[in-house]
């Protein structure tokens, strides 16, 4: 009886372990160590380090420190499987993809409790959300393999893909890899994070217990050198990376000039907006959602909380009132809402950055945790947007709270960070919450939800948290190439600008001093310079000769226009059916201009009237080219939307300058995007004399701007540019390897192909391709039903 009343008085739940039997029985057998998944058989364990329990603290198992030449060995195993496995029917491969769902189905048990001991995630997480998603994960991608050759024609799988994942995670980021890579027809070498590796090696066994043919799937263990080793391997095809920024930003920069295709799923800073109207009871048990589901340690945690200022103070409140009910402790206890921090070495992370801003000024108001490997749910208050916790990723139960009075200045808020993987939004109000989504810059926004994860629809990021997508029909292309044509030729290096007296044409064409085009007007170039354009007897005209400073301004103008991103699909179909019709109009003389540089009559009228209908093409795509509505599993319209990329440098080939460039930026700010793009060096009067023919129909300023000079300089200083989200370099190889490097910096997507590479007059140099590559997708998960 004495008992009775002390529950009722507390209301404590007593303990609730899961049964962890079948997850020791499977540690016992692997006592002795365990090695690598290579061709289809386990090797004898080498070299192993310690796996352990956070919770605890204790080893349960050793796993073996992949060596080069393990990893080589794996690679080769793949490569040899690839063919064979690429050239089974889209079915047939379906048919291993749902062996090993029903599989995984089978083995959930032993997956979650293992999944629990080895992360410390909570049992009731790693039963009810991580393993039934891993499962999801497979049926769906079995789907897409059965229909593969039908949804994606002409596509081929990439060949041999090297995989490497984060410890959050383990098996459900091992399922969104290695379930497309094999839909598509590759075959795949994943290396597990070290502190996570084990569902990996229970995985490794259902596949080969499900049949899958030796060799399509190898799994490496060990830490980062063993990751160096797997993405710098020569025949890996594609690369595919989750994990931290900063290890995101090595490997683009170890891959750049590779040719290797590269997927990053990065770190986030992810805002949660409370507006006044928001349901603030469900906003509440949104945030246990965010940041306390997995410890914290989400890449798309809502670890920035930003409210209303009219309802801070209530939410405030109620998230005091809610922290300390959450269950801190053992994993494998069923109640447990927060488990163990992954590894002693992520605690102390987490403790520094915590300390860091209480020095900075920063409140903390925390519930419990138990002594070990434990962080207490704890909200920041007075935190400066600027300061550690509210720009550093915590990857721990941290969050930051911050009010703003509009709309607008949630918006500000919200995107005033490096990253953009997601945003959660509450309000009551359709509308603004919409209007809200489409301006945050994320790659998914959940409107009042939070943290909601389905194979049917695309997930990735913006901006420094990386590029790609994983999971629906845009994750499939991921894993899919459409290869780049073959130069017959490769393009070669231009002469360098020559800019001394004498070079320059002969006085009657000194009127064709050609300026640069910055925010819809003429600039003299910053340097004072020109450079001498050849024609088929000799000089024909002086163009600009740009410098960093230019590029500097283009970029700002470029900033400045970001309306256009905003207008109606229809509206920029209208001002670019006018931008081809003026350029029909005075079809003769860029006729005569690329007869100068030397171009036969016909070739030169061919390339111009190629020039005119590719941009009557792209302003027809302008309104059609959208997105799509997912199929997700739970109760939501999931809108996969096609937004800009933003400010885009382009760097154009040298041959066909006219034909070339309008492929180039035409289908860039069709999709909303703005320019700064480097005309043919050689030739660059072909794009210089477009600026009447922009100015003359309705582009706004700034849209599309033109930088004439040395192309593989000036397109480095765009790669380096911490405010341009994208660059496309079609040039020398070299060219194209250092702007691949250069982009590291912000993380900017690349595009880069030898310029001499495609026949830009035949379809090569139009479609869907340079659409999607023009675009980025955005998830927004719209709830519906009560
Ligand atoms: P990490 O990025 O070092 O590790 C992720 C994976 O990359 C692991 O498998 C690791 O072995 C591998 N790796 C490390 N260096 C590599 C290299 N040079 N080449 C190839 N692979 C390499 O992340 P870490 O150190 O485990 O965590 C540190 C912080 O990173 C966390 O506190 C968190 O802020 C962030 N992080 C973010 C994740 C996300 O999903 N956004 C996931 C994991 C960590």
């Amino acid at each position: 009886m004495n008992e009775l009343v002390n529950i009722l008085g507390t209301m404590d739940y007593g303990p609730a372990p899961e049964d962890a039997s079948i997850a020791k029985e499977w540690l016992h057998r692997h006592s002795g160590g365990i090695g690598h998944f290579i061709d289809g058989a386990f090797t004898k364990p080498g070299e192993t380090f310690a796996v352990i329990d956070p919770a605890s603290d204790t080893e349960i198992a050793r796993v073996t420190q992949g060596s080069e030449a393990d990893v080589d060995a794996a690679v080769r195993a793949a490569r040899a499987a690839q063919p064979k496995w690429a050239a089974l029917s889209g079915h047939d491969r379906a048919r291993h993809l749902y062996a090993l769902a029903r599989h995984v189905q089978q083995h959930s048990r032993l997956l979650a409790v293992l999944e629990t001991m080895n992360n410390g995630k909570p049992i009731r997480e790693s039963r009810d959300i991580d393993i039934p998603l891993v499962a999801r994960h497979f049926y769906h991608h079995a789907g897409w393999a059965e229909i593969l050759a039908d949804e994606f024609p002409g596509a081929r799988p990439v060949g041999v893909c090297g995989q490497v994942i984060p410890w959050n995670f383990p098996l459900l980021m091992l399922a969104w890899k290695v379930a497309p890579a094999l839909a598509a027809g590759n075959t795949v070498v994943l290396k597990p994070a070290e502190y996570t590796p084990l569902t990996a090696i229970v995985f490794a066994e259902i596949a080969r217990e499900a049949g899958l043919p030796k060799g399509v799937l190898n799994i490496v263990t060990g830490d980062g050198a063993t990751g160096a080793a797997l993405v710098g391997h020569k025949d890996v095809d594609k690369v595919a990376f989750t994990g931290s920024t900063e290890v995101g930003r090595i490997i683009r920069r170890q891959l750049a000039g590779s040719g290797k295709a590269l997927t990053l799923e990065l770190g986030g800073k992810s805002p949660f907006v409370v507006f006044g109207d928001a349901d603030l009871d469900a906003a509440v048990e949104g945030v246990v959602d965010a940041i306390w589901f997995n410890q914290g340690q989400v890449c798309c945690a809502g670890s920035r909380i930003l409210v209303a200022e009219s309802v801070a103070s209530r939410f405030e409140q109620l998230l005091r009132r809610r922290m300390p009910t959450l269950v801190v402790g053992e994993p494998l206890d069923k109640n447990t809402d927060i488990g163990a921090i992954v590894h002693p070495v992520q605690l102390r992370r987490i403790q520094e950055l915590v300390a860091k801003g209480q020095a900075e000024g920063a409140t903390l108001v925390q519930g419990t945790a138990p002594a070990g490997c434990f962080f207490p749910p704890t909200l920041a208050l007075g935190v400066e947007p600027a300061s550690t916790l509210a720009s550093e990723e915590i990857f721990g139960p941290v969050v930051t709270v911050s009010t703003f009075r509009t709309p607008e200045e949630a918006v500000a808020l919200a995107n005033n960070t490096r990253y953009g993987l997601a945003a959660s939004i509450w309000s009551e109000n359709v509308n603004l919450a919409l209007d809200v989504a489409g301006k945050v810059k994320a790659g998914v926004v959940w409107v009042n939800a939070t943290n909601i994860f389905d194979a049917g629809a695309g997930f990735g990021g913006y901006r420094e948290s990386g590029f790609g997508r994983e999971g629906g029909r845009e994750g499939m292309t991921s894993y899919l190439s459409w290869p780049a044509p073959k130069a017959r030729r490769p393009e070669e290096t231009p002469p360098p600008p020559g800019t001394l007296p004498g070079e320059g044409p002969a006085a009657s064409a000194i009127d064709r001093t050609a300026k640069l085009y910055i925010g819809g007007k003429q600039a003299r170039p910053d340097s004072g310079y020109v450079y001498t354009v050849q024609g088929a007897k000799g000089p024909v005209g002086l163009a600009g000769l740009g410098n960093r400073k230019d590029i500097r301004n283009a970029v700002e103008a470029a900033h400045k226009a970001g309306g256009w991103g905003a207008q109606t699909g229809h509206n920029r179909a209208q001002v670019l059916y006018y931008l081809a019709e003026n350029l029909s109009a005075r079809a003769a003389e860029f006729g005569d201009r690329l007869r100068s540089f030397g171009q036969a009559k016909s070739a030169a009228e061919n390339e111009v009237a190629a020039s005119i209908r590719r941009i009557f093409w792209y302003a027809a795509q302008a309104d059609k080219f959208d997105g799509a509505v997912h199929q997700t599993k739970s109760a939501h319209v999931t809108l996969a939307l096609n937004e800009p990329l933003g400010v885009v440098g382009v760097g154009c080939p040298t041959a066909l300058p006219l034909l070339s460039f309008v492929s180039l930026v035409l289908p860039l700010i069709a999709m909303g995007n703005r320019v700064i793009a480097i005309p043919s060096q050689t030739h660059p009067l072909a794009a210089t004399d477009l600026y009447q023919v922009l100015d003359t129909s309705d582009v706004p300023g700034g849209v599309v701007n033109i930088v004439t000079g040395e192309r593989d300089a000036l397109m480095k200083t765009l790669a380096d540019h911490d405010d341009v989200d994208a660059v496309w370099y079609f040039g020398t190889t070299a060219g194209g390897a250092a702007v691949e490097e250069a982009s590291a910096g912000n993380l900017k997507q690349t595009w880069c192909e030898d310029g001499a590479a495609r026949d830009w007059l035949s379809s090569e140099g139009q479609g869907h391709r340079f659409l999607s590559r023009a675009t980025q997708v955005k998830n927004i998960w719209v709830p519906y039903g009560e």
